[in-house]
C-alpha cells in the first residue's frame, strides 16, 4: 500500500483563532478514510488546506507524492466540495461534459464515463434538464458524478451524501467500495455515523486535533461502546470536560 495523502503537523488559524492545531493524517491506496467531527471542527479546512485553497500556517501536506500546494496534480484528484460549484444554466450532461473535458477526457470515452457516473448517482433520466431546476440532492449527486469522472486515484469528498436518500446513499457507498477495491484512495467527511462505520479507518477531529484514528470496530472497542456514533459522543464529551 502506498501513502496517497500524508499530513504532518498541519496548523491553520483564522483571525488568530486556531482551527487546526497540528493535524497528522494518512490515507493509503485502496482505503477509505472517514473524517468526522462536530460542525465547525475544521474538516473542510483540512481538505482546503491540503489542496492549497487555504494556506497552512505551518506543517506539511503531501498528496500523490507531491508537496502541496501544487496545482499540477489537482487534475488527478476527484474533489467534491461541500458547496456545489455547478453551471446552473447548463444541463447536467453539459456540466459533466465541461468538467470531463477539463480533465482531458474526450470522445467516446467521455460519453461512456458520463453514462456510468450518471447511473451511479441515478441521474440518467435528468441529464438533459437544466441544473437550475435540480433539487438540492440532485445537485449533490451531479457534483459527485463530476468528481468520479476520469477514474481518479484519489477522491476527496466533503459530505457527498447530504440530501441523498437512503437507497441511493447505499448505492453510492457500494460504488466507493468498488473504487477502493480497485486501489483508489478515498477521504470522505460525513455527519452520518452509519457511513463512518463503512470506512476502513475513521479519524475523529475534535478541538483542532485528530483525537482518534483507527478502524471503526477498533475505536468502538477502545472506547467500550457499540457504535461510532457513541465513540463520537463520548470523545466529544471527554473533550468538553477537559476544557
Ligand atoms: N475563510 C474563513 N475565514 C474565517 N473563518 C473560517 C474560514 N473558513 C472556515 N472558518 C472557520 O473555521 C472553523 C472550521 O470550519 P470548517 O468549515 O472547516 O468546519 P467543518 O468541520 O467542515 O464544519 P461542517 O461540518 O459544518 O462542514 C469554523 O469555525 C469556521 O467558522
Ligand atoms: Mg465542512
Amino acid at each position: 500500500m502506498t501513502t496517497t495523502i500524508s499530513l504532518q503537523a498541519l496548523q491553520k488559524s483564522f483571525d488568530s483563532h486556531p482551527v487546526l492545531r497540528g493535524i497528522n493524517l494518512t490515507v493509503k491506496s485502496g482505503e477509505i478514510v472517514g473524517l468526522i467531527g462536530p460542525s465547525g471542527a475544521g474538516k473542510s479546512t483540512i481538505i482546503k488546506t491540503m489542496l492549497g485553497m487555504e494556506r497552512a500556517d505551518s506543517g506539511q501536506a503531501r498528496v500523490l507524492n507531491t508537496q502541496m500546494p501544487n496545482r499540477l496534480i489537482l487534475g488527478q484528484i476527484g474533489y467534491m466540495a461541500q458547496t456545489d460549484a455547478l453551471y446552473e444554466s447548463l444541463t447536467g450532461r453539459e456540466n459533466l461534459t465541461f468538467f470531463g473535458r477539463m480533465k482531458l477526457i474526450s470522445g467516446t470515452q467521455l460519453k461512456a464515463e458520463i453514462t456510468h457516473v450518471s447511473q451511479v448517482v441515478d441521474l440518467t433520466d435528468d441529464l438533459d434538464k437544466r441544473v437550475a431546476g435540480y433539487s438540492g440532492g440532485m445537485k449533490r449527486r451531479l457534483s459527485l458524478a463530476i468528481a468520479l469522472l476520469g477514474h481518479p486515484k484519489l477522491l476527496i469528498l466533503d459530505e457527498p451524501t447530504v440530501g441523498i436518500d437512503p437507497a441511493l446513499r447505499r448505492q453510492v457507498w457500494h460504488e466507493l467500495g468498488i473504487l477502493r477495491d480497485q486501489g483508489c484512495s478515498i477521504l470522505v467527511t460525513t455527519h452520518v455515523m452509519s457511513e463512518a462505520e463503512l470506512t476502513d479507518r475513521v479519524a475523529l477531529l475534535i478541538g483542532g486535533r485528530i483525537t482518534a484514528f483507527d478502524h471503526p470496530q477498533k475505536l468502538e472497542q477502545a472506547y467500550g461502546v457499540p457504535t461510532i456514533e457513541d465513540v463520537f459522543l463520548k470523545a466529544e464529551k471527554e473533550a468538553t470536560t477537559c476544557e
